[in-house]
C-alpha cells in the first residue's frame, strides 16, 4: 500500500505512535507545547542540516517524520515510555549513539541530516494520510 490513513483522535499529547508506511516505520508524535517551544527556540542554534521547526510540521502539535537514522538506518528509540530520547528531549539511535530533536533534527552523533519528514496530508483534523 502506498498510503496509510492514521487516526490521530487517540494520541494524547505527549504521547507517540509508530505506523509503518512502505515498510518504514513513521513516527508520528503529538508533541506538548513545551517540545513545540523548544523545537522552535532551537531554530536559530547552529545545526548540520539547519531547518527550522515551521518548515518540517504543518501543524506544529504533530511531528510526523520517517524513524529511520540517517546514519545508517537504525531505528531510533524514544517513541516508546521510558526509552531514552537524548539530550535534545526527541530520539536516540542505539546503534552510533546519533541523537534528535523535538523536530526530529540531528544534533548530535554521526548522523548527517534530520529525520526524513514524509509527504502526508491532513484529511481532517483528526484524520491524517501518509504518502
Ligand atoms: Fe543511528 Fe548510526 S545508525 S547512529
Amino acid at each position: 500500500i502506498s498510503t496509510v490513513e492514521v487516526d490521530l483522535s487517540q494520541i494524547a499529547v505527549g504521547q507517540s505512535v509508530t505506523v509503518t508506511w512502505r515498510g518504514r516505520p513513521v513516527f508520528i508524535r503529538h508533541r506538548t507545547p513545551e517540545e513545540i517551544a523548544q523545537a522552535v527556540k532551537d531554530d536559530s542554534v547552529s545545526l548540520r542540516d539547519q531547518q527550522t521547526d515551521a518548515v518540517r510540521v504543518q501543524r506544529p502539535d504533530w511531528l510526523i517524520v520517517v524513524g529511520i537514522c540517517t546514519h545508517l538506518g537504525c531505528i531510533p528509540l524514544g517513541q516508546k515510555p521510558g526509552e531514552p530520547r537524548g539530550e535534545f528531549g526527541g530520539w536516540f539511535c542505539p546503534c552510533h549513539g546519533s541523537q534528535y530533536d523535538t523536530s526530529g533534527r540531528a544534533r548530535k552523533g554521526p548522523a548527517p541530516s534530520n529525520l526524513v519528514v514524509p509527504p502526508y496530508a491532513f484529511v481532517t483534523d483528526t484524520q491524517v494520510k501518509i504518502g
